[in-house]
């Protein structure tokens, strides 16, 4: 039997400890996938993925069989900072949590200040590091995860030049979001002795940014859908780093995320008012009236609730979709908006409901079992996102019977067949950035809703799509078997 290849998943979140967003989801559920793939989908060889992620305060989970098991120290040239290692076990796999002055001294996984985040994730990404040669396990791959963990990738390859532990060892860096750089941190990375990249295919001003080093260096980089790996590559989406990464494009590759489908299951899921499925699809009425009774707004057979699930910022479009919104008052529709960010867009949301009491609600908060009933209860998801490296919530409301109404881009571009392709589609897509682009999908939509059969079968084409990891698993397997037989990048 072949020794199995051990993977060491390094990310500032993951799921049931610690979520903020959607790089939370795939933390929790990427690694669980990977160690239950078949031996035959991974060359024969098992899969020993372990997770390391900080032991933020505002993890409160109860951890039984939690155990101090380790002390070190992470350099730093004015002296060096004491790091602890805990270990657990989630769902048979073993968890690393790091702790250390950095990390105890925020009270949020992530702040408004890059300087304090840039001291506690370099600090936890230099921790991963160390961690990977102190234990008895000894990773093959680190496998790293947007500019919170990218240093490690960049310090990784340095090491492997004059230090024996780490001359095996490979790395992978997932871009979960480009524009998120780690910039501001500049400081913090010189102060932890890394010196700027002198490498000129970086743009100057990139040279001391925790991602783009990371990017540099990675062994091999994933963008998390097929389409925002060729996005990248252009200056729209780029961010500054296109013609740098298209000097790396022979080692990136990208991979749709999938779903934790156990989690999300509108047949299962407890959250809800009324469990179905594909085969008994009108149940799904009971979790729309009981969120409308909620909300206190009146249900209509035939007014289609809209549903906004997500970070409220730029990138999710919020505004395109509260004023593409006023520009079809005069049709018929409610919707109920969830999510927290940024205050201004908070607030225009806040307004709309003022504006439209009879068929608005804002729900400004972070409220998992809501976006639950959301997803059941909604028919059609708004997700009119200005880039979106894959987007999760489109995969989900799909699954449960709700339709998106998305921007082609990322990956709602991989995941969303508009109802206009042949054969019929499971959504409504549209181009252009702009309020107006977006009102002419939602009417599509709003003028198909009620034709009931026609709906039905696009909700069936949805909700028996495969959302599930197992092909992507497969595809993460291959980049780490391959890493494993190939020379550094
Ligand atoms: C980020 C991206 C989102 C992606 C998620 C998980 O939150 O914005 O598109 O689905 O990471 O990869």
């Amino acid at each position: 039997m072949p020794d199995p290849l051990n993977v060491l998943f390094v990310s500032a979140e993951a799921e049931p400890l610690v979520k903020v967003g959607g790089l939370g989801d795939v933390a929790g559920s990427l690694p669980r996938a990977l160690r239950s793939l078949p031996l035959n989908d991974a060359g024969g060889r098992a899969i020993d993925v372990r997770l390391v992620i900080p032991f933020h305060s505002v993890i409160t989970h109860r951890l039984p069989d939690l155990q101090l098991i380790g002390n070190f120290q992470v350099p730093h040239p004015s002296g060096p900072i004491p790091a602890r290692v805990f270990m657990t076990t989630i769902n048979q796999m073993p968890v690393y949590l790091i702790e250390g002055p950095p990390i105890l001294s925020g009270t949020t996984v992530y702040s408004t200040n890059p300087i304090e985040d840039g001291e506690k994730y370099i600090f936890f990404s230099l921790a991963s590091l160390e961690l990977a040669t102190r234990l008895d396990w000894k990773p093959d791959i680190l496998h790293f995860n947007d500019w919170h963990t990218a240093i490690a990738a960049y310090e990784l390859a340095n090491r492997r030049k004059t230090s024996s532990s780490y001359a095996r060892i490979k790395s992978v860096l997932s871009i979960h979001n480009l524009p998120f750089m780690g910039g501001g941190a500049e400081t913090v990375v010189r102060s932890f002795g890394i010196p700027p990249a002198t490498d000129d295919r970086l743009p100057v001003w990139a040279r001391s940014f925790p991602l783009p080093l990371g990017l540099l260096a990675a062994d091999h980089i994933i963008a998390v859908s097929p389409t925002y790996a060729q996005e990248i590559l252009a200056p729209e989406f780029g961010c500054g780093l296109q013609d740098f990464l298209k000097t790396r494009s022979d080692c990136i590759s990208g991979i749709l995320n999938g779903i934790d489908e156990k989690g999300w299951d509108p047949s299962t899921d407890t959250a809800l008012a009324g469990n179905f499925s594909v085969s008994e699809l009108d149940q799904r009425l009971i979790n729309k009236k009981s969120l409308l009774e909620e909300f206190q707004l009146p249900y209509s057979p035939n007014i289609p609730l809209l549903i906004m699930i997500g970070r409220i910022d730029n990138q999710k479009g919020m505004d395109l979709a509260i004023e593409g919104l006023r520009m079809v008052t005069d049709q018929p529709w409610q919707a109920i908006l969830l999510g927290t960010g940024d205050p201004l867009l908070e607030s225009a949301a806040r307004s709309l409901e003022v504006e439209l009491p009879d068929r608005v609600r804002a729900a400004i908060r972070f409220d998992l079992l809501l976006s639950h009933r959301m997803y059941a209860g909604g028919d059609m998801l708004l997700m009119p996102s200005r880039y979106e490296p894959c987007g999760l919530a489109q995969m989900i409301a799909m699954r449960y019977g709700c339709v998106p109404v998305a921007r082609e881009t990322g990956g709602l571009k991989d995941t969303i067949r508009d109802n206009r392709e042949p054969g019929g589609g499971n959504g409504y897509l549209f181009k252009e950035a702009s309020p107006a682009a977006f009102t002419v999908a939602l009417l599509r939509a709003l003028a198909m809703y009620p034709n009931r059969p026609a709906w039905q079968a696009m909700q069936i084409r949805g909700m028996t799509q495969d959302f599930s990891w197992k092909q992507s698993a497969r595809a993460y397997a291959e980049i780490y078997l391959n890493l494993q037989e190939r020379e550094p990048c």
